[in-house]
C-alpha cells in the first residue's frame, strides 16, 4: 500500500516536472513581449481586476515598450499601445491577428461563437460579415437613414423641450440610440415610452455592465462547472432573455418574409438566405442556420448600442463644458443647414462640427482595450513572437492619448482634424482609430458616423445646451472597466434656438 502511494507520489512529480520543463522550452523557443514578473497562475490580477486597466497596461508600456505582456490565470495577453504596432498588426500582417480567443463569457452569449464580434477568422465568419455590412448600408441610399433619423430625433427633442427643470442627457441618449437601432433591426417605429424597448435596453445595460468587470470563470473555466459564481449565474440568464426576445423577432420575420420586400436589417439577412437558396448555394445555406442569423442581430445591438449612446453622451458633455465650442458648431449648422432638416448631403459640410465629434471620439472612450484579436499562426510585432492562439487587446485609449500624435493630449481640440482654412485634413491623425482597422474594422463604422453626426446636428441646430446655472463640469470620468469610460453624471438645460420646424 504504502509503495504505491509513493509510486504515486513519484509519478505526479515526475509528471508536474515534465509539464514544467516540456513549457519552460516552448516558452524558449519564442522571444516574448516584455512584462512585469508575477505569481504563476495569480498572474497580474490586481490589473485585471482594475477598472482602469487601459490606463495601468498605458504606464507600464513606458517601462516596457509598445508591446507589454501580462499573464491572468492561465492566459497571456499582448497589448498593443502605438499605433505603429497596432498597424503592423492588424493591417500588415492582418491575416495572422484576425482570429477571436474563446471565452466561456463570449460563449455564452453567442452561442459558442455564432457570431461575427466575437467568432474567430472562417469561411462563415466572412459572410456572414459580408452580408450584415450589405444589409447595414441598404441604410446609406437615398434618404433612410436620415428620414429614421429625423423621425426619431424629432421625437425625443420635443420631449426634451418639456423638460422643466435640469434632467440627464444620457437617458435621451440611450432612448434615441436604442429607438434607432430597433427601428435598423426590426423595422418598427415605436412611442418614446414602449415597455418592450425599455426591457431590452436594460437587458442590455445589465449584460455590458456584468462584462465590463469581467469574470472569474474567463480565467477559470472549469469553475462555470463546478461552483459557477452567482454573478456568473445571472449572466447566463440575462443572455438567455436577450437571446429569446431576439429570437422571437426573428422567427416574426421569417413568418411574414415577402421576397423582394425589404422592411429592415432582418428582411436583408433573409433574403441573403434566399438568394443562396435560389442559387442552389448548399455550402452558404448551411452557414446561414438560424442559430447564426439571430447571433449577427444580437451583435449589432451589443456592439452597435453602447458605443454609439457613450459616445453621443461624451459629444454632449463637452459641448456644454466649452460652451464656446458649441457656439460655433452652432454657427456653422445655422450657416451650411439654416432651419431646414440635417441631410446626408450636409456631412461633407458639416467640418467643425464633425471635428467635434472626432475629438470626443478620441477623449471619451468608448471601447479603450475594442475587442480581443487572437493570432491564428505564429508570427511577430514589434520585432517579439506571438505565439498562435494567444490573445492581443489593441490600447485605443493609449493610441488616443499618444503625445507624439496630439499634441497636449488631454485638452479637447477640433482643429487636430482641420486645416489653416478650418476644412477637413484629407486625412485624421493615424493614432486617431475608434473604430480600430484591418480586418476586424468597426462592421457599423460607415452608418454610425453619418448617424452619429446628424444626430449631433439635430440636436445643436434645435437647442442651446448647458450645465444649470453656476454649475462647473466635473473633469473626473466614470470607469465601467476593460478601458470604457463615460463622464461623471451630468445634468442640463436646454432652450429652443429656433423657430419649430
Ligand atoms: C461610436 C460607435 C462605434 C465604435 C467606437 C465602435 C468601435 C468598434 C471597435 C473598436 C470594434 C472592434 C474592432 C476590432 O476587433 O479591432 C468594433 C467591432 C464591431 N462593431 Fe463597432 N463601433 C461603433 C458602432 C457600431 C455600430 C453602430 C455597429 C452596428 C450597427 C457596430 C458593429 C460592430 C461589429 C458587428 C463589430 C465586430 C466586427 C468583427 O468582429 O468582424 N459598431 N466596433
Amino acid at each position: 500500500m504504502i509503495k504505491l502511494s509513493v509510486n504515486t507520489q513519484t509519478l505526479l512529480a515526475a509528471l508536474s516536472i515534465g509539464l514544467f520543463v516540456y513549457y519552460f522550452i516552448k516558452r524558449m523557443r519564442y522571444r516574448l513581449p516584455p512584462g512585469p514578473w508575477c505569481i504563476p497562475l495569480i498572474g497580474h490580477y490586481k490589473i485585471y481586476s482594475s477598472v482602469e486597466m487601459h490606463k495601468k497596461v498605458a504606464e507600464l508600456s513606458k517601462v516596457y515598450g509598445p508591446v507589454v505582456r501580462l499573464s491572468f490565470g492561465t492566459q497571456t495577453w499582448i497589448f498593443l499601445n502605438t499605433n505603429e504596432v497596432v498597424i503592423e498588426a492588424l493591417v500588415k500582417k492582418k491575416a495572422d491577428f484576425a482570429g477571436r480567443p474563446k471565452s466561456a463569457s463570449t460563449d455564452a452569449i453567442t452561442a459558442g461563437g455564432k457570431d461575427i464580434a466575437f467568432s474567430t477568422y472562417s469561411p462563415t465568419w466572412k459572410l456572414h460579415r459580408k452580408i450584415a455590412g450589405k444589409a447595414l448600408r441598404n441604410y446609406l441610399q437615398g434618404d433612410l437613414l436620415e428620414n429614421m433619423i429625423q423621425d426619431n430625433m424629432e421625437k425625443f427633442l420635443n420631449k426634451m423641450a418639456q423638460e422643466k427643470g435640469p434632467f440627464i442627457f444620457k437617458d435621451y441618449a440611450d432612448m434615441m440610440v436604442f429607438h434607432q437601432l430597433y427601428t435598423i433591426c426590426f423595422g418598427q417605429k415605436l412611442p418614446i415610452d414602449d415597455p418592450e424597448v425599455k426591457t431590452l435596453l436594460k437587458l442590455e445595460e445589465n449584460l455590458i455592465e456584468d462584462f465590463g468587470t469581467g469574470f472569474v470563470e474567463d480565467l477559470i473555466p472549469c469553475l462555470k462547472n463546478i461552483c459557477p459564481t452567482a454573478k456568473w449565474r445571472n449572466f447566463l440568464k440575462l443572455a438567455d432573455q436577450l437571446t429569446k426576445l431576439i429570437s422571437t423577432k426573428y422567427r416574426d420575420h421569417v413568418d411574414t418574409y415577402k421576397p423582394g420586400v425589404n422592411r429592415d436589417f432582418i428582411d436583408s439577412l433573409l433574403a441573403a438566405k434566399e438568394e443562396a437558396k435560389n442559387e442552389g448555394d448548399e455550402s452558404a445555406l448551411e452557414k446561414l442556420d438560424d442559430t447564426r442569423l439571430i447571433q449577427t442581430i444580437s451583435d449589432i445591438f451589443l456592439a452597435g448600442v453602447d458605443t454609439t449612446r457613450f459616445t453621443m453622451d461624451w459629444f454632449v458633455y463637452f459641448m456644454t463644458r466649452f460652451p464656446e465650442i458649441q457656439t460655433k458648431c452652432q454657427e456653422e449648422i445655422d450657416r451650411v443647414i439654416g432651419a431646414r432638416h440635417p441631410s446626408m448631403r450636409d456631412r461633407k459640410k458639416l467640418d467643425y462640427t464633425e471635428a467635434c465629434l472626432f475629438e470626443s471620439m478620441r477623449l471619451g472612450s468608448v471601447a479603450g482595450l475594442g475587442v480581443p484579436h487572437m493570432a491564428i499562426c505564429d508570427s511577430q510585432v514589434g520585432g517579439y513572437d506571438i505565439p498562435k492562439g494567444i490573445t492581443i487587446f489593441i490600447n485605443h485609449w493609449a493610441l488616443h492619448n499618444d503625445p507624439k500624435f496630439f499634441k497636449d493630449p488631454e485638452k479637447f481640440d477640433p482643429y487636430r482634424y482641420l486645416d489653416e482654412n478650418g476644412k477637413k485634413k484629407p486625412a485624421r491623425p493615424d493614432s486617431w482609430l475608434p473604430f480600430s482597422a484591418g480586418s476586424r474594422v468597426c462592421l457599423g463604422e460607415t452608418v454610425a458616423k453619418p448617424e452619429m453626426l446628424l444626430m449631433c446636428a439635430n440636436l445643436l441646430q434645435r437647442f442651446e445646451v448647458r450645465l444649470p446655472d453656476g454649475e462647473k463640469a466635473n473633469p473626473e470620468y466614470k470607469q465601467l472597466g476593460f478601458g470604457t469610460e463615460l463622464p461623471s453624471e451630468y445634468k442640463v438645460i436646454v432652450k429652443d434656438r429656433i423657430i419649430k420646424k
